[in-house]
């Protein structure tokens, strides 16, 4: 624990996933240990996001594939500057709900987007930061859809076959990057999830 460099974790999956659950048990695990945490999201994270998180969740009429993407894009640049890297460079854990994965997943795989092309434009929004490490918690399509509830937001309202690519998007994008991104088995229980998760942040931190 001598090791004090902020470090910035994200947190992906398909909708119903478990990760907000999961991020909070790992901010209380973390700040017992001392170590200062921000839990951010995108979109959403910073000002301009929150608007941004509105129209990209909750707009009613049509919204084109490439207006959707260039708004998680904006979004994503928004954040990366005035939130992520400037606390890292303060020494902090940055913990995010979703990043640059979520847009590969969805507006990639399950959208149908030119995967390469995205890669670039999200190295462009990022300029070029990569989280430290990635989580993807991987749940049956199926479950997923039965945690989600009732009370869908755009993106969840897309259906199993939607989910069923962003899940497939987010394995291929683990074999891809194999020392980043770390697969968890988020079929189980709260705890045993959680375990999964203590044992990867333990050895790197
Ligand atoms: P959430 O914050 O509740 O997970 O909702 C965000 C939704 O936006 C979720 O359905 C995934 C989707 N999303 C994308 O499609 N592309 C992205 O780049 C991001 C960050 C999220």
């Amino acid at each position: 624990m001598e090791n004090k460099k902020g470090l910035f974790i994200t947190f992906e999956g398909a909708d119903g996933c478990g990760k907000t659950t999961q991020i909070e048990l790992l901010k209380n695990y973390l700040n017992d240990l001392s170590r200062q945490t921000v839990v951010t999201l995108e979109p959403g994270g910073s000002d301009i996001g929150k608007s941004l998180r509105q129209i990209l969740l909750h707009h009613e009429g049509f919204v084109s594939d490439v207006c959707e993407l260039f708004l998680y894009l904006a979004d994503r640049a928004q954040h990366i500057e005035t939130i992520v890297l400037k606390n890292v460079e303060e020494g902090k854990i940055v913990l995010c709900d979703r990043h640059i994965d979520s847009t590969v997943a969805y507006q990639g795989y399950a959208r149908g987007g030119d995967i390469e092309k995205i890669d670039l434009l999200n190295n462009i929004a990022t300029q070029g930061y990569k989280p430290d490490l990635t989580f993807v918690f991987d749940v049956d399509s199926e479950i997923a859809q039965q945690r989600v509830g009732k009370t869908k937001d755009r993106l969840e309202k897309e259906g199993l076959e939607f989910h069923k690519k962003v899940r497939f998007g987010y394995l291929e994008l683990a074999k891809k990057y194999p020392e980043r991104i770390k697969v968890i088995d988020a079929n189980q229980s709260i705890e045993d999830v959680f375990k999964q998760v203590k044992k990867i942040i333990d050895e790197r931190l």
